[in-house]
């Protein structure tokens, strides 16, 4: 039987971080993955270049039940902190919108880096590996596993989310802290695109492909991006942003001219170009099968010099406050991340430990942080899993 002194379970971006800053200290440390490759997310992540933090970290980023909890860990390990490391290893990368960075040439870079760091810090990865039981007896954690038995001191609990289930994520690290009588919060899949009503899907749908710059907001939070038609519903950045602040059964409204205000906008040309039909006008703004969908023919045919005051305000309240109500959402099988998970209120922000179960850490997406589309979630990863890994 193998003796250890932290065993981590998940080689993902939390499993290596933590490992490389456990190893680091001198501890002797075994990561565990059921997956055939280590850290499969971050080599799909971003569009393959991983979007792996971003220059503006802030706690408001972060969608928890505690909203306190993240804060702690975020300023101990900053998004400065892991461009120093990237830097160090001469990764290039650039900065996109909304402060998000990038690789310049691939994820892989990322992965390669934290295996690197994982080799020098003298830590043993081992993959394939299916862990069946885990008990807890004195000071240590047995685990059995299709590799046999390993003992540990320190037991951390890496396994991520339940989103893209076909990588490889399980509920496991959600069933370990229940054994250990840990609460876990309802989990749900967020940054995901919806799906759309049975009749909306019939009238939207042929217009896959088209991008809108917009507002989308619901009660709670709006967001300024874009929204992406698709053959299923509604996504781009904007829809994956209000998806994870979205309840099932609940309306969404979209400001698909967000710069304009239409009804003064339309008064003004009804005043210059009184022949030009609606249409027309519209046209210089929005895709034509958008308009298409929102307005009846006859609408669009009016001339302005046609169009009362009321017609505008019709108009200009269809565009500004477009409201549709999605019928759910893609669910895991796209989501980029899974909101809820293991409760913080059971966990030290500081340690990333058990409160109640010694030496039991949870690191990464297995905790109620969710974070913002843009290099948060990664952000969260690398934070968490630096801090559990100078306790554990
Ligand atoms: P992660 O999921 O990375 O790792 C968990 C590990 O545990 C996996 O290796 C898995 O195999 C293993 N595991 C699971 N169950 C197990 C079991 N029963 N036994 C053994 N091992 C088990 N975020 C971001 O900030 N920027 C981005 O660009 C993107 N892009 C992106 C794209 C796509 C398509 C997805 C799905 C997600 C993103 N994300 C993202 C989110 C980001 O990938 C995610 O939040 C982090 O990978 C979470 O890191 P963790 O280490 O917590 O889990």
């Amino acid at each position: 039987m193998a003796e250890i002194d932290v065993i981590i379970i998940g080689a993902g971006a939390s499993g290596l971080m933590c490992a490389i800053e456990a190893g680091k200290r001198g501890r002797k440390v075994l990561v565990l993955d059921h997956a055939n490759k280590a850290g499969k997310k971050i080599l799909m992540s971003g569009g393959g270049r991983c979007n792996f933090t971003n220059y503006s970290i802030e706690p408001d980023n972060f969608i928890s039940n505690n909203p306190h909890f993240c804060k702690s860990a975020l300023t101990r390990y900053t998004q400065w902190d892991f461009i120093a490391l990237i830097e160090r290893y001469h990764i290039a990368f650039h900065e996109r919108e909304h402060g998000q960075l990038f690789c310049n040439d691939s994820a892989k870079d990322i992965l390669t880096m934290l295996l690197a760091e994982c080799h020098n810090a003298g830590v043993e990865i081992r993959l394939n590996t299916d862990i069946s039981n885990i008990q807890r007896g004195g000071d240590s954690f047995t685990l059995t596993s299709n590799q046999g038995h390993f003992v540990c001191a320190s037991l951390v609990i890496a396994t991520g989310g339940l989103s893209i289930p076909k990588m490889g994520a399980t509920p496991f690290g959600y069933k370990i802290a229940e054994q250990f009588g840990i609460n876990v919060l309802p989990t749900r899949a967020g940054l995901v695109p919806f799906t759309l009503q049975p009749d909306d899907k019939d009238t939207f749908s042929p217009l896959s492909g088209i991008a809108i710059a917009c507002v989308v907001s619901n009660t709670r939070q709006s967001f300024r991006e874009n929204i992406l038609f698709t053959h299923r519903g509604l996504s781009g950045p904007a829809i994956l942003q209000l998806s994870s602040y979205w309840h099932a059964g609940e309306a969404i409204t979209v400001d698909l001219l967000p710069d304009e205000n239409v009804a003064q906008t339309l008064k003004t040309k009804r005043q210059q170009k009184a022949k030009h039909t609606l249409k027309t006008i519209l046209e210089t703004y929005l895709p034509k099968r958008l308009l298409a969908c929102l307005f009846t023919e006859e609408l669009l045919a009016l001339s302005l010099q046609d169009c009362s005051d009321k017609h505008l305000a019709l108009v200009a309240t269809r565009l500004h406050q477009w409201t549709i109500k999605p019928n759910g959402t893609e669910g895991y099988r796209t989501a980029e991340v899974t909101l809820g998970g293991v409760d913080c209120d059971e966990i030290s922000s500081k340690t990333m430990a058990s409160k109640t179960m010694p030496n039991l850490y949870f690191v990464g997406e297995v905790l109620d942080v969710t974070g913002w589309l843009g290099g948060y979630n990664f952000q969260w990863a690398w934070s968490s899993a630096w801090c559990a890994g100078q306790y554990v």
